[in-house]
């Protein structure tokens, strides 16, 4: 019996910025962003959304085409916790109708969350065979308005359905994984933003990545050109391309060419090239855009993924895509939110950046802005309140 993913759907808000308008506004050539760490848009989520519409607006479409039997194990993955007691799963567990025989938890590792979920749910599956978990990364990747880190920021949402009829793709058993007490990314509780070394960042995902294939190829005998393809988790996806020199290496192959980018890597790009960082959800954004724009058929073919949270824990582990897995898509629901965004200007940038949500306690309505299918209504007595959008 294998475990693994059996749908995949992601979301993202309807507000993005061109980081052209940023590089202009910060005075820098806008291909430092576009060439150099390979991001060209970055999405904004306005007011009336957050962590828990994303999520839920990205698991809609999987309860629409499957039902909500048998699910029992809902995990949402967050960075950017609305609550420091309730679990945000709760709160997406009410607006989807999931059945009340279920655990529902959130779960937290900076970026890494969702991979914990994911393979804690398909060892759940496995001893409980007829069940399903739902596994939720949703995130807003926030840095200080003027720093290194602010091209950088984001935000999206995957939902993952896990079964042990995996549609998309079974995971594999072996995977490798490191632990390490770091300081490179960290957000105290009284802060909005995350505080990053991001150079320090970038050195420690590099090296983690290392450790974490060292333990991978041991136990699995696999090595890099068993991959058709490779996922990474993607704060900027220039990232990808440096960590797949670094595996390169040290299989002892050349170094890889641009067509060896192109074929390897280049489609799981595209979505985080518009969107930014989703933190926790960005390494299955990235694979659910490999999915979506691959022209070639992946069916049975493995896939190596990266998973990197600061502070931090790093795990290299690989699926193999399932026969039909095309016809199991949300292809495109994807391409028609991206496709349909509305454009901020630098100003409106900035607005929806310094809107802090009320904390008085008051009465607070939230101005309709574009969403998915749910959406922040407002706030009263410190409770959110969410309501169906559509
Ligand atoms: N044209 C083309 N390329 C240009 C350019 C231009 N005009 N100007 C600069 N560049 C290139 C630089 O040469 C550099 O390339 P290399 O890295 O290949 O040398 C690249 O653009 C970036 O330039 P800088 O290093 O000068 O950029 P910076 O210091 O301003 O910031 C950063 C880069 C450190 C990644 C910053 O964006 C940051 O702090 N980001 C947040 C932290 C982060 O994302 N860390 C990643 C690892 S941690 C993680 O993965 C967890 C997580 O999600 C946060």
């Amino acid at each position: 019996m294998k475990a693994g993913i059996d749908l995949i759907s992601f979301y993202s808000s309807n507000y993005f910025l061109d980081l052209k308008t940023l590089a202009e506004a910060r005075g820098v050539d806008f291909n430092k962003f576009y060439i150099g760490i390979g991001q060209e848009k970055m999405a904004l989520p306005p007011p009336d959304e957050d962590i828990v519409t994303m999520a839920a607006s990205a698991a809609q479409p999987i309860i629409e085409k499957v039902g909500r039997e048998n699910i029992e194990l809902v995990v949402l993955a967050t960075e950017s916790c609305i609550d420091q007691s309730k679990a945000a799963s709760l709160f997406v567990h009410g607006l989807l109708g999931l059945p009340k025989r279920c655990r529902a938890i959130e779960l937290k590792e900076a970026c890494y969350g969702a991979t914990a979920g994911l393979q804690l749910a398909a060892a759940w599956v496995e001893k409980n065979p007829e069940a399903k978990a739902l596994i939720l990364a949703s995130d807003i990747a926030r840095y200080d308005l003027g720093s290194p880190g602010e091209p950088t920021q984001g935000c999206g949402a995957v939902a993952m359905l896990v079964s042990t009829k995996p549609r998309i793709m079974t995971l594999d058993p072996e995977c490798g994984y490191h632990a390490e007490d770091v300081m490179d990314f960290w957000r105290p509780t009284y802060r909005g933003e995350a505080l990053v070394d991001g150079k320090y960042s970038t050195r420690v995902y590099l090296s983690t990545i290392i450790e974490a294939w060292n333990q991978y190829r041991e136990r699995s005998g696999r090595t890099l050109s068993d991959l058709a393809r490779c996922c990474f988790h993607l704060p900027f996806t220039k990232i990808a391309e440096k960590a797949y020199e670094r595996l390169a290496k040290a299989c002892g192959l050349p170094s890889p060419t641009d067509a060896d980018f192109e074929l390897r890597l280049r489609e799981s790009l595209r979505y985080n090239r518009i969107t930014g960082n989703s933190y926790t959800a960005s390494l299955y954004e990235g694979l659910n855009s490999l999915l979506d724009h691959s022209t070639a058929d992946l069916s049975s073919q493995r896939i190596g993924l990266f998973s990197y949270g600061s502070g931090c824990m790093a795990e290299f582990f690989s699926g193999v895509v399932q026969p039909g897995y095309r016809q199991h898509l949300f292809t495109e629901k994807h391409l028609a939110l991206l496709n349909n965004r509305t454009e901020l200007t630098f100003q409106q940038y900035e607005d929806i950046f310094n809107y802090g949500v009320p904390e008085d306690g008051g009465n607070h309505s939230m101005a309709p802005y574009r969403t998915g299918p749910y959406r922040l209504a407002g706030i009263k007595d410190h409770k959110r309140l969410y309501e169906k959008s559509r």
